[in-house]
């Protein structure tokens, strides 16, 4: 009779703490072994890597990367969160913000339902998108776990505060376009489900986690990318010369104020006994006008944009997930299990 345990027909590679090198794929390893297995291959292969290369490696080693594009994808991606949060943070001062949102937003949002919703957002997504990036830090992970938990709560409540003030500013946001607005309900939608996913599952399954956390962190730089849609689209709309968005009598006003313009432009806003907040007037869109016809290009683009910039974030988070899934693995002691036995 066998002594041996019954085969599951899994393989566990086993590996000791000190070959184990944090950023190193099963393909480095390989090679990592043809090399000590050849001799004067490794001397070769070590003179022939360019340094930028070398110092590449080092600053993955030293910021506990396991996969070696995860420092190139952590850089660009958690350099535009960082960047866009940083550009975006001159809109905390009260007394510049009416000048940096579109022309027409401040209309609706100095209102004192909007006003203090979009100062909330405006701190809070500034904040939680900075403290984001360094959940993603394995050496933060693996050598202050405590540092991890404590900045990943402030994180969560940060992001998810933020996405409901926002949400309660989308109702007015970009004229409260529909379309925009279901963009930015989905938006919130995905973002905070994602959360409690994450958190669902910080004790239960660690990867699935950082799955969870990855995608509330995707979805939630989806404005971004909306953002980097929306500036051609409003170029194009231009363009093609035919959009108009629906503006409100009272909101054409704040912006054109000089009564003969808007006599000459919008005579039904001027018309005698007629109460501007019952009448509705399409404005054309385009980007070479004055500031009204701008913000009726960037209303007529924003939805689109939100839109698209979702299905790329979607589809962008997943692929990134499953590419890197394999560099994930749980470490069980010496054991390095590479596959997600939890979603077989
Ligand atoms: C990295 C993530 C985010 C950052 C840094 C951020 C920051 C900001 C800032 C600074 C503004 C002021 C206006 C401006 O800059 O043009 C703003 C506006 C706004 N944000 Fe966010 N935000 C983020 C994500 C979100 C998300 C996920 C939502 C979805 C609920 C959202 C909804 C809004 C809305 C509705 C406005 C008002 C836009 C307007 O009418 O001009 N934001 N955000």
């Amino acid at each position: 009779m066998s002594s041996h345990p019954p085969s599951t027909g899994i393989t566990i590679t086993l590996s000791t703490e000190d070959s184990y090198s944090p950023y190193m794929v099963e393909e480095d390893t390989d090679k990592a072994r043809a090399a000590s297995e050849t001799p004067g291959l490794e001397k070769h292969s070590e003179r022939r890597q360019p340094r930028v290369l070398t110092f590449y490696r080092s600053i993955s080693w030293m910021l506990g990367f396991r996969d070696k594009y995860s420092l190139l994808n952590c850089f660009v991606w958690g350099g535009a969160l960082v960047g866009f949060c940083l550009a975006r943070s001159i809109t905390m001062n009260p007394g510049r913000t009416p000048h940096l949102l579109v022309p027409g937003e401040w209309f609706w949002l100095s209102q004192s339902i909007y006003k203090p919703n979009l100062f909330i957002h405006i701190y809070l997504a500034t904040f939680g998108g900075i403290g984001a990036l360094f959940q993603f830090l394995p050496v933060i992970r693996r050598r202050n776990v405590i540092l991890h938990r404590i900045n990943g709560y402030a994180v969560l409540l940060c992001l998810i505060v933020a996405v409901t003030c926002g949400s309660i500013v989308a109702r007015r946001s970009f004229g409260g376009d529909v379309n925009s607005q279901s963009s930015y309900y989905i938006q919130a939608i995905m973002i905070i489900s994602a959360a409690l996913m994450g958190i669902y599952n910080v004790k239960k399954d660690t990867r699935r986690h950082r799955k969870w956390m990855l995608r509330m962190v995707v979805y939630f730089v989806t404005v971004l990318t909306a953002r980097l849609i929306a500036l051609p689209a409003r170029a194009i709309m231009t363009i093609i010369g035919t959009y108009y968005t629906v503006w409100r009598c009272d909101e054409v006003i704040s912006l054109l104020r000089a009564p003969e313009t808007i006599q000459s432009s919008f005579p039904q806003c001027a018309a005698a006994g007629i109460n501007p907040v019952d009448v509705y007037v399409a404005v054309h869109a385009s980007t070479h006008d004055a500031p009204l016809y701008v913000a009726s290009a960037a209303r007529a683009a924003q939805g689109m944009a939100l839109w698209i910039a979702i299905v790329i974030h979607i589809i962008g988070v997943e692929f990134y997930i499953f590419q890197t899934d394999a560099a994930n693995q749980v470490r069980l002691n010496f054991a390095l299990e590479p596959h997600d036995f939890t979603q077989t």
